[in-house]
């Protein structure tokens, strides 16, 4: 794209950016959100859209709710749609060195964006490698992973749990069921953090360039993968989407932006299980100390930890009709946005629901995976990865303590410390 089409479509970048802040300094709550400083806590926000009522119009026309019971209905209903909402999908072009004609997103391209029918049967072709036997079958290279991994805290000095640790073990675990050579890890954890900062849109000139240039990377990367998987298939989830290209039930783009979907999907939310756990449980001494007394409790650190801060704090729909919701009436194509992180904190559903509480009996039904059709198909492997980590580092670490304040990731949707030094011993 040439600089004079860029410096265009800043100034829609900037004009928007401004209409948002005065119609939140007039006091619109949904702006408000859209407003929060990136990697800010946002229930404060959250609080005061749901205390205007269930469902939310910005002086936008957007709407925003932060009650449980319309989240759920929401994602769970066919009256609303997926669709690509991306910010950064502003008619971005590729740059010139780019090997192939066009930029893959992994959300607006991919199933994530796609609805019934179509969705069922893309999503088809990828969820048998997320089933439970596959996760029985991966827990071994998921504990050896992890171990290699503690060997890296245990210093005298503070260390970075993030980088060191919690980014480290998703991605790896993520590259190995994909198929991927190693030795391009760090280029991953570079596109899983690039991508986690500019997932809610490009802010500026620089951040849309950088963005693009990251999808640019992505979309050359896996277009030699899957070359190379044409030639020579594998017992693997990418050679199964070729070949599902082959016979005409998938698209190139489709398969080219799923791979990037299950890479970076796969690794910077799992990722903030970890962190966040961490965080909560060193600033409540007493749910630390029941954990590590007993570590079966894993599996319920994990959700409460994913009720308590939702690594994925929103999910957006549009009305695929005129409809009725919460008795206000949209029209077709007003787009909603269910705020997961608020609905995990429902008075209505969660008693007392700031506290964290790892013995909650109902922590499981937070809305952190979504609901209906397009729940998360990794929630497995997040959770048994989370798990596991979870279970291991507390096991050889039970002093674990943070040595500083959490440095939050830059984005309002993806919450989790991006560093974090913790001291292990
Ligand atoms: C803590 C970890 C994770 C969280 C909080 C999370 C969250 C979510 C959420 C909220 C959605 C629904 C988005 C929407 O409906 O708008 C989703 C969908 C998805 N997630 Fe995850 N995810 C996690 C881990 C993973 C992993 C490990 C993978 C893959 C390896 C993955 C791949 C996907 C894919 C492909 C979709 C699209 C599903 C569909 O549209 O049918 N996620 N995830």
């Amino acid at each position: 794209m040439s600089a004079v089409a860029d410096v265009r479509t800043i100034g829609g970048l900037y004009r928007t950016r401004l209409r948002v802040e005065v119609s939140a300094a007039m006091g619109d709550p949904v702006a408000q959100v859209m407003s929060i400083p990136r990697g800010a806590d946002g229930h404060g926000r959250y609080e005061q859209v749901r205390a205007r009522g269930d469902l939310v119009r910005g002086r936008s026309g957007l709407c925003m709710t932060a009650s449980y019971a319309m989240c759920n209905e929401v994602l769970r209903s066919d009256r609303f749609a997926a669709a690509p909402t991306s910010a950064v999908r502003l008619k971005l072009t590729p740059p010139s060195w780019q090997r192939t004609d066009v930029l893959v997103h992994p959300l607006d391209d991919s199933f994530a964006s796609a609805n019934p029918p179509e969705h069922t049967s893309l999503r088809r072709i990828v969820a048998p490698w997320f089933s439970p036997q596959q996760m029985r079958a991966r827990r071994a290279f998921i504990e050896k992973v992890v171990a290699e991994h503690l060997d890296r805290l245990d210093r005298a000095e503070p260390v970075d749990l993030i980088d060191e640790f919690a980014l480290q073990v998703p991605s790896k675990v993520i590259c190995e069921m994909l198929g991927l050579d190693p030795d391009d890890h760090a280029l991953f954890a570079r596109w899983g953090i690039e991508f986690g900062a500019t997932v809610d849109g490009a802010r500026g000139i620089r951040e849309r360039r950088r963005t693009r240039f990251l999808l640019a990377e992505l979309t050359d990367y896996f277009d030699t993968v899957v070359e190379q998987r044409q030639k020579h298939p594998g017992d693997d989830v990418i050679s199964k989407m070729a070949s599902a290209v082959e016979e005409g039930s998938m698209t190139r783009t489709g398969l080219l932006a799923t791979c990037q979907a299950l890479l970076i999907g796969g690794f910077v939310t799992t990722a903030n299980i970890i962190g966040n756990a961490v965080v909560a449980l060193t600033q409540n001494p007493e749910q630390r100390d029941a954990f590590t007394a007993d570590l079966d409790l894993a599996d319920q650190v994990v959700e409460e930890v994913l009720r308590w801060e939702a690594p994925a704090q929103y999910s957006v729909r549009v009305a695929r009709q005129d409809t009725h919701l919460a008795g206000e009436e949209l029209r077709k194509g007003t787009p909603v946005v269910t705020l997961l992180a608020a609905a995990n904190r429902d008075p209505a559903v969660f008693a007392e629901p700031d506290r964290f509480d790892i013995n909650r009996s109902n922590a499981r039904d937070h809305l952190s995976f979504a609901a209906g059709p397009h729940y998360c198909v990794g929630a497995g492997l997040a959770r048994l990865e989370g798990q596991i980590a979870l279970r291991a580092l507390f096991e050889r670490f039970p002093e674990l303590d943070v040595a500083g304040p959490a440095r939050y990731c830059p984005s309002r949707v993806i919450r989790g410390p991006r560093h974090l030094q913790v001291r292990c011993r």
